[in-house]
């Protein structure tokens, strides 16, 4: 009795698990269709007679991106738009460059866990626990260390170094999500009421004003 009990609790905890990251695929492949009209979740397969290597590839990952913006960092994404191979399969990739002090501002990704390698330079990354601690979890990374960033965590990366840094970031998810905490509470279309943002971030209207007026 005590052992079906334990049985069903595991199988519903890995039911739970499962059902957190992207499906599982039924077939070899989906290599998305462009333009395709069919709506799912996830997006229409290509006939996979058609279907050519180059589906499964992409090219420029070796290429610095252009870092010249506010936050001095950019990301090139490999998710399933650029790459339509990646649909089903539960998986993408981003480069992310970073200007001397350049950071990747806090955001999260709603639908994937996020593993990092810093190529280049010295990165100091840090997540932040859900309510009620909100607990900062942070470390400064070398070339060669690898970091995790639990799904739907608010985290960020700064480049701590006077150099170029430069990262590879693996995503649990054909299409991660990226929610930046700054542009979704200030920079939404349109404007979240004024009075509410006053009261979430208990300031007055001319700094809220301030803050909307840079996104
Ligand atoms: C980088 O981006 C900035 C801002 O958009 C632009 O002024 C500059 O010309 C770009 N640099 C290169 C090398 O493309």
């Amino acid at each position: 009795m005590a052992k079906s009990v334990l049985l069903i609790c595991f199988l519903g905890v890995s039911f739970i698990f499962g059902a957190a990251a992207d499906q599982s695929p039924l077939q070899d492949f989906c290599v998305a269709q462009a333009g395709g009209a069919v709506l799912v979740n996830g997006l229409a397969c290509k006939d996979p007679r058609t279907v050519q290597a180059n589906d499964f590839s992409l090219s420029g990952l070796h290429l610095p991106a252009n870092t010249s913006n506010a936050v001095g960092s950019k990301v090139t994404p490999v998710f399933v738009a650029q790459l339509p191979g990646l649909n089903t399969l539960g998986i993408s990739m981003a480069r992310i460059d970073y200007a001397p002090w350049g950071i990747n501002p806090p955001h999260t990704h709603p639908r994937a866990t996020e593993i990092l390698v810093v190529l280049e330079g010295t990165l100091e990354v840090g997540f932040v626990t859900s309510n009620p601690d909100n607990r900062l979890v942070s470390k400064v990374l070398q070339k060669g260390d690898v970091f995790v960033f639990p799904q739907g965590l608010v985290h960020f990366q700064r480049n701590s170094g006077s150099m170029n840094a430069v990262a590879i970031a693996a995503l649990s998810s054909q299409s991660p999500g990226v929610i930046t905490v700054a542009n979704a509470a200030f920079g939404s279309t349109p404007d979240i009421a004024m009075d509410i943002l006053v009261k979430a971030f208990q300031v007055d209207e001319n700094i809220v004003s301030q803050i909307q007026s840079k996104f």
